[in-house]
């Protein structure tokens, strides 16, 4: 279904965000690219959907080259991009509708296909309230139905779950797995979250530096992996505990040590017979051991050992939602639209409390509830602030949304 060979993008600045790439995947198969925050997932997602450009290697997707057949590519997938595509002063249906107009299904068609996934999603009974008004993973949901209208065998989801709570992101996680399964439906996620690739995909890669890393079943992963893992944690600073690691690699019963910052990863086999020659060897060592913690290997640990980090340790991404800044940046009459049409989250979801926070702030000069304009998403594309702000050339802020007023400029031009 997708065939990627030697692929490599290089941005202007000379940063070669995926390097040399190699991937298989097979139709009905769910794979996840897993990978911290700047590993290059969401621009090979974005070179797989035709959006970008790339240097080197050839992509095949469902059968079409993304070069020679840009179109026939667009028609086979459905993309749910990592900055959400709907609009929020839309209705769900309206948001369906347009979508279904871009691919230009026919009318009865759009509402035919409205009909079943607004009930494979249950969303039925919201459909028709603006989605300002949606929960995160309400939005979550519209954004899979979305990318689904028209049918695609293959759809790319580029951090779906990211920023929702545990509760909607399993929630989601059921969603995914049913339409891989009942539909057949071939899936690439892209993830940070260890435990989404491990209880999701069937195949996973862990993506680095714009390589892959490694490829297999999570099992495989984890088997790749020798033995229990072991996890000392040290006084900060302490002299000995440089000596201990290397003593202890001599013992038989251990198979790898890494060091992630001050903890002292041991891989070792049948790890709780093994607790008290541990602990034993680090006293000879004259060193104190303050915390230690075993448990069997986890994608954590495959993640350790092909890159040298623990993705916890990695930037997360965050969500903040542009428009909400935007809104409150001086939108203008599209704020005051949004203010009037009540545009506000139903109680107990998760966005009501934030609505709250940003009634309270102040909202007249500044952007999110604490007033602030964030910096960040101008300085670095892949934070959080999604393709719209990206030096890319072939990437411009849809101005015409906005046509009529100039508000939107302000939006690059943060005070
Ligand atoms: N449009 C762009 N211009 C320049 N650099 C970019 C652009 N988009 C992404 N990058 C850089 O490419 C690298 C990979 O980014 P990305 O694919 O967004 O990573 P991920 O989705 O894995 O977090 C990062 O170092 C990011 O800063
Ligand atoms: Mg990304």
């Amino acid at each position: 279904m997708i065939q990627v060979k030697g692929l490599t993008k290089i941005f202007p600045s000379g940063l070669r965000a995926v390097d040399g790439l190699d991937l298989t995947i097979n139709a009905g198969e769910i794979f996840a690219l897993l990978g911290p925050n700047g590993a290059g997932k969401t621009t090979t997602i974005r070179v797989m959907s035709t959006i970008s450009g790339f240097d080197e290697g050839s992509v095949q997707i469902a059968g079409y080259n993304v070069d020679s057949d840009p179109q026939k590519v667009r028609e086979s997938i459905g993309v749910v991009a990592q900055q959400t595509g709907i609009d929020y002063f839309l209705t769900g249906r309206e948001n369906l509708a347009l979508q279904g107009q871009l691919y230009r299904m026919n009318r009865a068609d759009i509402n035919a296909r409205i009909d079943e996934l607004g009930g494979y999603f249950e969303l039925h009974d919201s459909l028709d309230r603006l989605v300002s008004t949606y929960s995160g993973g309400m939005r979550r949901k519209l954004d899979i139905a979305c990318a689904l209208i028209h049918r695609p065998r293959l759809v790319f989801l580029d951090e779906p779950t990211l920023g929702l709570d545990i509760k909607s992101r399993q929630s989601l996680w059921r969603y995914i797995e049913k339409l891989n399964r009942e539909f057949n439906l071939t899936i690439l996620l892209t993830t940070h979250y260890l435990e989404e690739a491990d209880n999701l995909a069937h195949r996973v890669a862990i993506i680095n530096l714009g390589k892959i890393q490694v490829i297999g079943t999570p099992a495989e992963l984890k088997h790749s992996v020798q033995g229990d893992s072991v996890v000392l944690e040290f006084a900060a600073g302490d002299p000995h505990a440089g000596k201990f690691a290397t003593a202890i690699k001599q013992e038989p019963f251990v198979s790898d040590v890494l060091w992630e910052t001050d903890k002292l990863h041991l891989y070792v086999d049948s790890g709780a017979g093994r607790v008290p020659r541990i602990m034993q060897a680090a006293t000879e060592h004259g060193t104190t051991v303050r915390t230690l913690s075993l448990a069997e290997p986890t994608l954590d640990d495959v993640f350790l050992k092909y890159t040298g980090a623990s993705i916890s340790g990695t930037a997360g991404e965050t969500t903040d939602e542009w428009w909400k800044q935007w809104a409150g940046k001086g939108g203008g009459n599209w704020s005051n639209k949004w203010q009037a049409d009540n545009g506000k989250p139903a109680e107990g979801t998760p966005d009501a409390a934030d609505w709250q926070k940003w009634q309270q702030g102040d909202n007249k000069g500044g952007g999110n509830a604490s007033g602030e304009w964030p910096q960040d998403r101008d300085a670095n594309p892949s934070s959080n602030a999604g393709p719209e702000q990206s030096q890319d050339s072939n990437q411009k802020w849809p101005s015409d949304k906005w046509s009529g007023s100039d508000d939107w400029k302000k939006r690059d031009k943060p005070e």
